[in-house]
């Protein structure tokens, strides 16, 4: 089966208002009449409502690098998922490994800012990857299948047509090192394969799963051909429109 393409920009705790602005519009201007494939910024989220100004009517989509599981209330720092939506976000990622290192989220928090953008109807970007250790110890296959088993965990088949599953080995984020189509592709399938046994055929062929990991200019081509590689969560490159325009160029 067909899946359209994903290509989403992560921004991380990169760009004041300014120059945030500056890059969604340079990238509405190289991307806007593109249609190949579908296309997100994640801006932090100070910047969501500049970036949703500079997108507007554009084919370009923005979404937060997380949301908190409650609608409101006495939770200094966070936001929540209602807000984002009401702020113009489609998007939310989850559970990434930069939450799950540095700021205490597990597979059960994963899993409840997942239901909670569920229930608000924004689409989800799920993210799961070993790190260095667990891959050179052989259990990147548990790791990933407890991960993806956590982060669906009572979802529906419905629900999935709002997930998008982003494999992102830590030992690839931000490093250089990205892991090679090969690898990437083998954990992708593996991926295909759990969501498959829970919810059958249809929607396995139809959830996208994006790779991320220090994907760059040159080498997404060969890392997007591979055939349960269905797009990119994009970090460091996503930070200058070039190279993200040459990203999304590459994707199938
Ligand atoms: P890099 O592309 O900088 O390696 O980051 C990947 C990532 O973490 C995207 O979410």
């Amino acid at each position: 089966m067909a899946r359209r393409s994903f290509v989403a920009g992560n921004w991380k705790m990169n760009k004041t208002p300014e120059e945030a602005r500056a890059l969604a519009l340079d990238l509405r201007t190289r991307l806007n009449s593109y249609a190949k494939c579908d296309v997100a910024v994640c801006p932090t989220n100070l910047c969501i409502t500049t970036v949703v100004e500079a997108l507007r009517g554009s084919s370009i989509a923005v979404g937060a690098q997380n949301v908190f599981w409650e609608k409101s209330g006495a939770y200094t720092g966070e936001i929540s998922a209602p807000m984002v939506v009401a702020s113009g976000c489609q998007y939310a990622i989850i559970g990434h490994s930069e939450r799950r290192q540095y700021f205490g989220e597990t597979d059960a928090t994963v899993n409840k800012r997942i239901k909670a953008a569920l229930t608000a109807r924004l689409k989800v970007i799920a993210c799961v990857g070993e790190t260095k250790e667990e891959r050179l110890s052989n259990v990147t296959q548990q790791v990933v299948k407890r991960q993806v088993a956590a982060a669906l965990d009572g979802l529906t088949a419905g629900d999935m047509a709002l997930i998008t599953i982003a494999y992102e080995p830590v030992w690839a984020i931000g490093t250089g090192l990205n892991a090679t189509p090969q690898q990437a592709q083998e954990v992708h399938a593996f991926i295909r394969d759990l969501v498959r046994a829970k919810f059958g055929a249809a929607v396995a062929d139809a959830v996208r799963i994006q790779y991320g990991g220090s994907v760059k200019a040159d080498n997404a081509k060969d890392l997007l051909s591979q055939p349960d590689i269905d797009g990119a969560l994009v970090g460091g490159a996503s930070l200058a429109a070039k190279d993200f325009e040459a990203i999304v160029k590459a994707a199938k």
